[in-house]
């Protein structure tokens, strides 16, 4: 069979891209995948990404098998590469893979499809799809050109802005970065600006996109709730003085409180829970493609 992996967005092409959003746009023609064997395989925690991907392969009418750390053998030693090698060697047709650690392109088998499920502080491909799907069927347009998206928080732990960053630039978005120098210092900013308060904005923001802090990647504590909140949380006061053009986004889980308030959250301009909604299309949609089924 051909099949292709997804490790990062920069294996997609422009049309790569361009036929995956046709392709979630219009998910009832998306070609049945029967036969097809999906393994989830998650060695760390999720909430949307396995269950969509699941839902996904369920609603393509594939098989799923999951694999879950906690009632695997890796509680009698065995390690993270070892049982991936094993799940590797079950030979689904697909798998999904999330791990602690930056996914190695040597450890990819000849046989299955490899898409990766967020990776260490690497990349998260089908998180940043459907974001930038989600703004695109907000703004009823093809691309992202003169809108400004501004990514708040702990970018630099985040896998989903070092997605999010790639594509929505080159879907045509201005990005901007307001982050604390602890969470930005070892970034590599492309065409990106960066600034470090919400006073320094000076031009109209199209989207904005909330972060939680990565406390899992980090060593110690290097900003308390309450002082990350005083400068970067996005309060009901801040998200309004954004305008009525301005939408909110969060890749979750959402820390209320910390990073964004619930009524930013649950605002009218919140587009949370669609791109928790576009997760199953666009998850659909890779999979196609992956398993070549995707025309
Ligand atoms: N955004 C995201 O990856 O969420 P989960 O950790 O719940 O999958």
């Amino acid at each position: 069979m051909n099949f292709r992996n997804i490790i990062s967005v920069d294996e997609l092409s422009q049309s790569d891209v361009r036929r995956l959003f046709y392709a979630a746009r219009s998910p009832h023609t998306l070609p049945k995948l029967n036969s097809a064997v999906l393994m989830t395989a998650f060695f760390e925690n999720s909430t949307r990404t396995r269950l969509s991907f699941e839902m996904a392969a369920h609603r393509l009418g594939m098989r799923v098998v999951s694999f879950h750390t906690s009632s695997s053998s890796m509680s009698k030693g065995e390690r993270e590469k070892e049982t991936l090698d094993n799940l590797f060697a079950l030979s689904p047709d697909i798998a999904v893979v999330r791990m602690g650690c930056n996914f190695d392109r040597a450890w990819l088998p000849t046989h299955t499809a490899v898409i990766n499920g967020g990776d260490g502080i690497h990349e998260h491909p089908s998180q940043a799809l459907l974001d930038s799907f989600t703004l695109l069927e907000h703004f009823k347009s093809d691309d992202l050109s003169g809108r400004t998206v501004l990514i708040i928080g702990d970018v630099v732990h985040s896998r989903v802005a070092h997605s999010n960053i790639k594509l929505m630039t080159r879907l045509g978005a201005r990005v901007i970065i307001l982050a604390p120098p602890i969470f930005s210092e070892t970034l590599a900013l492309g065409q990106t600006r960066m600034i470090r308060s919400f006073d320094e904005l000076d031009e109209q923001v199209d989207a904005v996109m909330c972060l939680r802090m990565q406390k899992e990647r980090m060593e110690k504590t290097l900003i308390s709730d309450q002082e990350f909140s005083r400068q970067f949380a996005m309060t009901t006061n801040r998200f309004k003085s954004f305008g009525s053009q301005c939408v909110v986004m969060h890749p979750g889980p959402m820390n209320l409180g910390v990073e964004i308030d619930e009524a930013v959250a649950y605002h009218e301009r919140s587009l949370i829970l669609s791109q928790v909604r576009n997760g199953v299309v666009i998850r659909s949609a890779m999979m196609a493609h992956c398993l070549g089924a995707l025309s």
